[in-house]
């Protein structure tokens, strides 16, 4: 067989392989096969040199040719099978953003917490330091100290959980009081303080009344603070809780601590001083006690009463809570009903 011959069968044998070929390393044996150093090709083109002188250019330009032609062949089959590849692998690889995504579950403040940091706010801005108390109180200062001596029938109505060593669970923030009252340096300004927190009774638990509920405690000392400055005080917070529209209402009342003291009431936000079922048809809520500091409180906390004066007010954020969102058991606030306490977020 001559050698023309000899490349047009190399030539369609190497076709026919390119056309086989699956992948990219066949593709690669191919070309070493045939267009290596060792290769076929390679080979005739290296003994054109023995060729007679009239066939040489004519099998050389045809080698040359063929040589291309299976090169250009193998790059392009070789692109191709590469570009399917990817678009394969892309294509197992998709996300589907189609898919519904799994439901992310977000805790949210309880709704007595929002309305402590609520209250928290309003008397940031009139320039009062918050501070903590303790929940578990000696009976000095949640007591003795705030006027109520060992005798003292108020002692009954606040009857509480005492440890065996002599300890007790705080019955109100008020025991906070003593505690600052003692702490405060009053060369460095007046006193005004919030302190927060929860407080305990040994009470019968119903609707209205839990063993464990909350308090909020104000207490502002210094040099000619009078009945006045309280009534402002607790109008403006009264206002921004409860709206503008709405107005306070200060009755006579008693507390051991505070003398003379007051509880104040808010006209009822549901029917505006009408009557209705949440206000007892009486028109008003009643939101908080307070009461100019008693002089005893101050004298047993080491401060002379006749250079010092303040005022005190308590009031209960659970309560608060149950106004604003008419929610009518106080006791749904503590027993952790997930569907109950959502509906707050
Ligand atoms: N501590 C009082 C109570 O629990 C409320 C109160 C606080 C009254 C401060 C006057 C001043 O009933």
């Amino acid at each position: 067989m001559d050698l023309l011959e000899q490349l047009k069968k190399l030539e369609k044998q190497i076709e026919k392989e390119i056309n086989e070929a699956q992948d990219v390393q066949r593709l690669n044996e191919i070309r070493i096969t045939y267009l290596g150093k060792k290769g076929e090709i390679t080979h005739i083109l290296r003994g054109l040199k023995d060729v007679s002188l009239e066939e040489r250019p004519k099998i050389g330009s045809y080698a040359n040719q063929v040589r291309d032609k299976v090169s250009n062949l193998i790059s392009d089959k070789t692109n191709t099978i590469k570009k399917s590849d990817l678009n394969k692998k892309l294509l197992k690889e998709t996300i589907d953003v189609t898919l519904p995504g799994r439901p992310f579950h977000n805790g949210h403040l309880h709704v007595i917490q929002k309305i402590i940091d609520e209250i928290e706010e309003i008397f940031l801005g009139l320039g009062y330091d918050i501070v903590d108390g303790y929940e578990v109180e000696d009976e000095k200062h949640n007591f003795t100290l705030l006027n109520i001596p060992k005798d003292h029938p108020a002692r009954d109505m606040q009857d509480t959980f005492y440890l065996e060593n002599g300890y007790l669970l705080r019955t109100q923030t008020s025991a906070n009081q003593s505690r600052d009252l003692e702490n405060h340096d009053f060369n460095k300004g007046p006193l005004k303080m919030l302190t927060p927190g929860k407080v305990y009774r040994r009470d019968t638990d119903d609707a209205t009344h839990s063993h464990q509920f909350h308090q909020i405690e104000g207490l502002v000392v210094d040099h000619n603070i009078t009945m006045s400055d309280l009534k402002g005080t607790l109008t403006i917070v009264t206002h921004a809780l409860f709206g503008n529209d709405l107005s306070v209402r200060f009755r006579p009342s008693y507390f051991p601590f505070t003398e003379p003291s007051i509880e104040v009431d808010v006209t009822c936000f549901n029917c505006h001083g009408k009557g209705c079922s949440i206000c007892k048809n009486t028109g008003w809520i009643e939101t908080l006690g307070a009461g100019m500091v008693h002089p005893n409180v101050l004298e047993m906390s080491g401060i002379d009463s006749n250079i010092y004066q303040g005022f005190a007010f308590g009031l209960g954020p659970d309560r608060f809570a149950m106004l604003k969102y008419g929610i009518n058991d106080i006791r749904t606030l503590y027993t952790n009903d997930i569907r109950f306490l959502n509906q707050f977020n």
